[in-house]
């Protein structure tokens, strides 16, 4: 007879698949790492196995016990699975930005799932890892995973995901590919390739509007802004990414990876999910640059069954615009200005006094300043407005911004068309962008003549 012992024996050792189509024209080989083809269609349910071992190897996890994470989804389901082969409880705390299908499937692997708001800060305490933090608090004999910065994640890709790569492309890969969620793949892999090879270049595919690529570039931590792609990115640094192993990260819209999520399936036959999308798109660049001796590995995350309600769902991409064919938006105005490289919203916090406006109007150059707390607009300051103010009365200078503000420039949602946007524009000197429900850009006119031109 020939078989495993449990399904945990059928985690890792997943193969490479060589990309034929969607690589038309670059030099490069390309290969997948097709982890979807772990038990669980993730390549989560390798920490998933690793965690729960480390933790039962050090006496924290008893017989009986319940583990407990925070989770887009695909973690949970590789700790589920192990659970349920060694008899754990599970309670995972994810967002509503996960898919309906991942909390079935967590619920189906015997998980009690809840469910909390995207839209809050990390500070907060109904942050879905503070919310997780505060049920392990809660529960006798529980661990709380933490795949953010727990060893076991990044540990497991070092012993086995990069010693894979290294024997199936017989020690020839230049280039390793990954998108950053906790860091775990990229740091652990891209760890064991470089000690095996220093040359090897290890490359981050980091969504618009998630904070790991200006943090690598400028050392600079900004307010990270939503993004439609699962699992990757953040608006916190995890302490599970290790930047000393990363050359360079690459940002890329949710259109576009969602486009080359798309790609990948129809063309290539790999089924998978957005943030494999976001690899694919900045695997293909990297490439255009690349010779015939180089070799490429890419991660592909999960399984686009995954997603079947949205990244390959029309009726949902159109709602969301985000189709090629679809007409221009908001949106694309405000991700142009970010690959441009500027990510934060210049605002003062109602608190602030004129002077500190002023200041702020002398160094960054821009003349139409919100007054925000959090994500929320209360009001805005013009330059003109102000300087007239001030010219009469200068002792305003030392009076709260609050005493200066304006009725806010008019706010529009993300999914606004373009012509409607100049439309606004022509008599407003600038608009707030509104998405997910949040303030999460200023656009000008100055930003819109940018856009038309290409810039
Ligand atoms: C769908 C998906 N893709 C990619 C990743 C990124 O992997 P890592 O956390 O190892 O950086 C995650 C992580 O949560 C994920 O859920």
């Amino acid at each position: 007879m020939e078989y495993k012992n449990n399904i945990l024996e059928q985690i890792g050792e997943t193969p490479l698949i060589k990309i034929n189509k969607i690589n038309k024209g670059l030099k490069p080989q390309i290969f997948a790492k097709l982890e979807s083809a772990n038990p669980g269609g993730s390549v989560k349910d390798r920490i998933g196995y690793n965690m729960i071992i480390d933790a039962e190897k050090k006496g924290e996890l008893k017989p009986g016990g319940t583990i407990i994470e925070a989770t887009s989804g695909n973690t949970g389901i590789g700790l589920a699975i192990t659970a349920a082969v060694k008899g754990f409880k599970t309670v995972f705390v994810v967002t509503d930005k996960v898919s309906a299908e991942k909390i079935n499937y967590l619920k189906a692997l015997g998980g009690e799932v809840i469910v909390v708001s995207n839209l809050v800060d990390p500070e907060d305490p109904e942050y879905y890892v503070n919310v997780a933090k505060r049920i392990h608090k809660e529960t006798p004999n529980s661990i709380f995973a933490y795949q953010y910065s727990n060893p076991s994640n990044p540990e497991i890709h070092y012993k086995t995901t990069g010693p894979e790569i290294w024997r199936q492309t017989d020690g020839k890969i230049t280039h390793f590919v990954s998108s950053i969620g906790t860091g775990g793949t990229i740091s652990g892999t891209g760890r064991f390739l470089k000690e095996k090879n220093p040359e090897i270049k290890v490359i981050g595919a980091d969504p618009l509007g998630s904070i790991f690529k200006h943090y690598k570039d400028t050392g600079e931590l900004i307010k990270g802004t939503p993004y439609l792609v699962e699992g990757i990115g953040q608006d916190c640094l995890p302490k599970n990414v290790h930047f000393q192993y990363i050359d360079e990260i690459i940002n890329v819209s949710d259109k576009t990876s969602f486009a080359a999520a798309r790609r990948l399936t129809k063309e290539e036959g790999i089924f998978c999910g957005g943030s494999t999308g976001t690899i694919v798109h900045v695997t293909l660049e990297l490439a255009k640059e690349l010779t015939e001796d180089d070799i490429v590995v890419f991660v592909v995350c999960d399984t686009g069954e995954r997603y079947l309600s949205k990244v390959h769902n029309i009726d949902w991409l159109k709602m969301n615009r985000m189709l090629d064919t679809e007409v221009v938006t908001l949106r694309d105005i405000s991700d142009a200005k970010k690959v441009r490289g500027i990510e934060d919203i210049v605002s003062v916090k109602p608190e602030a006094k004129v002077k500190d406006v002023v200041q702020l109007i002398n160094e960054k150059g821009f003349s139409n300043i919100p007054v925000m707390k959090g994500k929320k607009a209360m009001g805005c300051i013009s330059e003109n407005k102000l300087m007239r103010k001030l010219l009469e009365n200068p002792e305003l200078l030392d009076t709260s911004v609050m005493d200066v503000t304006e009725e806010c420039f008019p706010t529009l949602d993300a999914k606004t068309e373009l012509y409607e946007v100049k439309n606004i524009l022509k008599d407003n000197s600038a608009i707030l962008v509104s998405d997910f429900g949040l303030i999460t850009d200023i656009i000008t006119r100055y930003d819109l003549i940018n856009f038309d031109s290409g810039k």
